[in-house]
């Protein structure tokens, strides 16, 4: 089950997904998306095929299993949360001599276990992400990095929802984040669902905002973390980070251990997703550029090591230079 995340903020739906060509589907057209939000539903639909195919024989088990983990992994490529928990599901199942469903049991087993650790992991950045700030500041945000975006309260939403629960309440201004618009659709939305003050921005803006010396501090997801602390995020982020050196303001990182990548030594050799150019040309259903001109959909961008002020990660705030190891 899926909130399908296309359809905020005009409908809250719940979408139950259950074949494998639907799971693919619904995270290459963001109904579900969030680098760890789509490594959870790649590890619970791997587990959902994989107890469906529990009583096949031994060598159909395999096939089916090897066949959805391929296809759940690579459907989109720049999160390593999704082939990292895809992987993870795998793995568990690999028992010699076990039958497909004690393997699938074990699989399942294994896709709560991430379930259940995002959650933990976003209590985690909250805590450690809120020593970093004081009740009645304010802080821009890019994209959605919230509660849609994981399992838990998020990771650059965190300190906002931990800091808000203990009556600490921090003003945000969102991105609208073109061209999907997740700042605006989603993490306006959430926010505004749970009373926290939220000013909605489109990207131009930033610069401006920061310029008035109403923000306090920058705060971000990753959707893959280098060795070295360079940042994939939402196409945009770089923008914001320069904007915020320039302005003298704390730009924080805040993701998950599962979004670090140390086998990634920085930034130049990361993957970065190509989208569709109808997502620019278009707006709402609506044509919004002559059809057919060109159009650069880069859904990702790298931000260098060096403008990032700190990562805050579940196991605490790590300043430069960043050296991430396995
Ligand atoms: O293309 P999206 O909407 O999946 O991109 C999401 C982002 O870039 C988020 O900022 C990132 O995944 C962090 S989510 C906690």
């Amino acid at each position: 089950m899926i909130i399908d995340q296309t359809r905020l903020p005009g409908a809250l739906v719940e979408l139950s997904l259950t074949d494998l060509p639907a799971m693919v589907e619904a995270i290459q057209s963001l109904r579900v998306r969030g680098a760890p939000a789509i490594g959870v539903a790649g590890a619970i639909g791997l587990a959902v095929l994989a107890t469906r195919a529990a009583t096949d024989n031994p060598a159909t088990f395999d096939a089916v299993i090897a066949e959805a983990a391929q296809a759940l992994a690579t459907a989109r490529p720049t999160a390593v949360n999704l082939a990292w928990a895809v992987q993870r599901v795998l793995a568990a199942g690999q028992i010699g001599g076990a039958s497909p469903s004690v393997r699938a049991a074990t699989m399942r087993a294994e896709a709560i276990a991430i379930v259940d650790e995002d959650i933990a992991m976003c209590a985690s950045i909250g805590a450690h992400g809120a020593s970093l700030l004081r009740g009645g500041m304010s802080v821009l945000t890019h994209c959605n990095a919230g509660s849609l975006a994981t399992a838990g309260i998020g990771t650059a939403l965190a300190p906002v929802y931990t800091m808000y629960a203990r009556g600490d309440v921090i003003r945000v201004f969102a991105d609208e984040t073109r061209p999907l618009l997740q700042g605006a659709r989603l993490t306006a939305w959430e926010l505004d669902r749970a009373g926290v003050p939220v000013t909605l921005l489109t990207d131009g803006m930033a610069a401006s905002v920061m310029r008035s010396g109403v923000i306090d501090a920058v705060l971000v997801g990753a959707d893959r973390i280098a060795a070295n602390g360079d940042v994939a995020n939402k196409i945009g982020t770089y923008g914001v980070a320069v904007l915020a050196r320039h302005h003298g303001i704390p730009f924080y990182v805040l993701a998950p251990t599962s979004t670090l990548d140390p086998h990634t030594l920085h930034g130049d050799t990361m993957h970065i997703e190509m989208r569709d150019g109808d997502e620019v040309r278009n707006l709402g259903g609506v044509t919004t550029a002559p059809a057919g001109v060109m159009v650069y959909n880069p859904a990702f961008d790298v931000t260098p090591a060096a403008l990032v002020t700190a990562i805050i990660t579940d196991r605490g705030v790590f300043h430069p230079p960043f050296h991430f190891a396995s």
